[in-house]
């Protein structure tokens, strides 16, 4: 685990953004993740500015959403899969030559779980996968106690991520499930970039690196990858 404490959300932002374009431009031809959240806005927003002046290639990478929360798709507000699209894909110039968003609002969810698990052994191994990290340590959904083994799979929501939720949906929406890439595709990606911002996640981030490997804090499993980033401001890495 490679770890940089950066002096601020902007700082982090950018070095993220960097991160992964070296990693499509070492694999130009990979498949690549980035997370939902507040955490990422400006590092896609970083990113989509070196792709539209050149600075990286997506024309030969192939594109997956981490996760989704069961019953909403890329059409709803605070969905991942939006995020996705308004955030990064509507704005590129230049598209990836592939796309996955997961729909969570799927009539078959199971078959929409398969159909990532479809998609990451086509194009796949992740060559770049950016990640967050929740208040319960969660990478995409793999929730406390999560199994390593798994691939994408279907998962109740934590208690945290619960109430957490309310920033994205207020009282409008109370999903139960989540949609999600397991941990064994995230370990199997070439670079993890882990990126974490604010007070509020600098007990994870402590756990997560200093801590032991435990499934209780989903993202301790980096520690076991070889290839792995985590950006923080200053805040967040403030317990390192
Ligand atoms: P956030 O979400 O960036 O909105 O804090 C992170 C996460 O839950 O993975």
């Amino acid at each position: 685990m490679k770890v940089i404490i950066c002096k601020n959300y902007q700082e982090m932002s950018l070095k993220a953004a960097e991160a992964a374009a070296e990693g499509i431009r070492e694999n130009p031809a990979g498949l690549v993740s980035f997370p939902g959240g507040d955490t990422p806005l400006l590092m896609v927003r970083n990113f989509t500015q070196m792709v539209n002046t050149g600075a990286v290639d997506i024309s030969r990478a192939y594109y997956i959403s981490l996760d989704e929360w069961v019953g909403l798709s890329d059409a709803d507000e605070g969905s991942c899969g939006r995020f996705n699209r308004e955030q990064l894909l509507d704005r590129l110039e230049s598209p990836f030559a592939g796309v996955h968003l997961i729909n969570g609002a799927a009539v078959d969810i199971e078959k929409e779980r398969e159909s990532m698990d479809a998609y990451i052994n086509a194009h796949g191994p992740l060559t770049v996968s950016v990640l967050g990290i929740g208040m319960n340590g969660h990478l995409g959904f793999n929730e406390a106690g999560v199994d390593f083994g798994l691939n994408a799979h279907i998962t109740m929501l934590d208690e945290t991520t619960r109430k957490v939720m309310k920033k994205y949906f207020g009282e409008k929406f109370h999903p139960t499930q989540g949609i999600t890439q397991g941990v064994a595709q995230i370990m199997a990606a070439k670079k993890v970039i882990l990126i974490a911002s604010g007070a509020h996640k600098a007990d994870m981030i402590r756990r997560t690196v200093r801590g032991p490997v435990t499934g209780k804090v989903p993202a301790s499993v980096l520690q076991r990858h070889p290839n792995c980033y985590i950006f923080t401001d200053l805040e967040a890495g403030a317990k390192l």
